[in-house]
């Protein structure tokens, strides 16, 4: 009743994948035709310059942005049509561009907000995990989410994103306009999510760094992937980057470490069997 039975056939190892996607604003064709596939428990970098189609790409795989065209199966079900709401109950979820913390809210009701799926007591067991889990939301439980740090907001957006237990992480720019450092520590759990079986889409404006924490990689450019592969054979393709690498020089070189919020404690996320307590 949630999804079409008729599409149920799974393919191995395929979680999601997208036929012919095309998304337009208004006139304004954003996607031409994205086509991908995402393996359960891969970590897959969309790379791309500003403006390419990435957040887009994510968009239409929750449910924000509708495709005009093609079709996005996940768990072997056609969810082309199907809202995001239903989306998220099906085991996805999005850390979005800019983070989109809600400012006047609690650290804490930040969480539940993002729980809203779960029902009301296990939505406050999840928080507590989540408090539990990261180091600066513990201390800052109960202050308005307003005063975190860029690097603290992210962390939030990430446990709230984390609070129904997704098996697909959509990660839009996670270490947009983060210190270095900071945007490291990002990566850390990003990699501890991955260890643990996650699967995840990352979205990042330093194509070297994702690649370096990726499986496998899309290069979007105005609505087209231009190229596709491992992460490793892409990451040899400084040719294909050299134009819109966002890093710093010095942020390549940064090694992917765990943050002291999060490295301390093994707790992060593994992926729910499909039961939806
Ligand atoms: N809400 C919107 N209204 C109109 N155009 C949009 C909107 N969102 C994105 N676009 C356009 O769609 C294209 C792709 O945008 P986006 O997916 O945000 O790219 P990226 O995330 O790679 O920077 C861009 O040309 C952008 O201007
Ligand atoms: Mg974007």
């Amino acid at each position: 009743m949630l999804v079409d039975a008729e599409t149920s056939a799974k393919t191995d190892g395929e979680l999601l994948s997208l036929e012919s996607i095309e998304v337009s604003y208004g006139p304004v064709r954003a996607l031409f035709g994205i086509s991908l596939s995402v393996g359960s428990g891969e970590t897959v970098a969309l790379i791309g310059p500003n403006g390419a189609g990435k957040s887009s790409v994510l968009h239409a795989i929750i449910g924000l942005r509708r495709p005009n065209r093609g079709r996005i199966r996940y768990k072997g079900h056609d969810i082309t049509g199907l809202p995001t709401q239903q989306r998220i109950r099906l085991g996805m979820a999005l850390v979005p561009e800019h983070r989109r913390i809600l400012a006047t809210l609690t650290v804490e009701e930040n969480l539940l907000v993002g729980g809203m799926i779960l029902p009301r007591r296990l939505r406050q067991t999840r928080a507590n995990e989540m408090i539990e889990r990261f180091e600066v939301l513990k201390r800052k439980r109960s202050q308005q989410a307003g005063v975190l740090s860029g690097g603290e907001a992210q962390q939030l957006a990430i446990a709230r994103a984390l609070m129904p237990s997704p098996e697909l992480l959509l990660m839009d720019e996670p270490t947009l306009g983060l210190a270095p450092l900071v945007a490291a520590q990002v990566f850390g759990l990003i990699k501890e999510l991955r260890e643990r079986g996650m699967t995840l889409i990352v979205v990042d404006q330093n194509p070297r760094r994702v690649l370096n924490s990726a499986d496998s990689a899309y290069l979007i450019r105005t609505g087209h992937i231009v190229q596709s592969g491992s992460a490793d054979q892409l990451a040899t393709r400084e040719d294909l980057f050299g134009s819109f690498l966002g890093g710093s020089p010095e942020d390549s070189g940064v090694e992917p470490m765990a943050g002291p919020a999060v490295g301390s404690r093994k707790t992060v996320e593994t992926p729910k069997s499909g039961s939806d307590d």
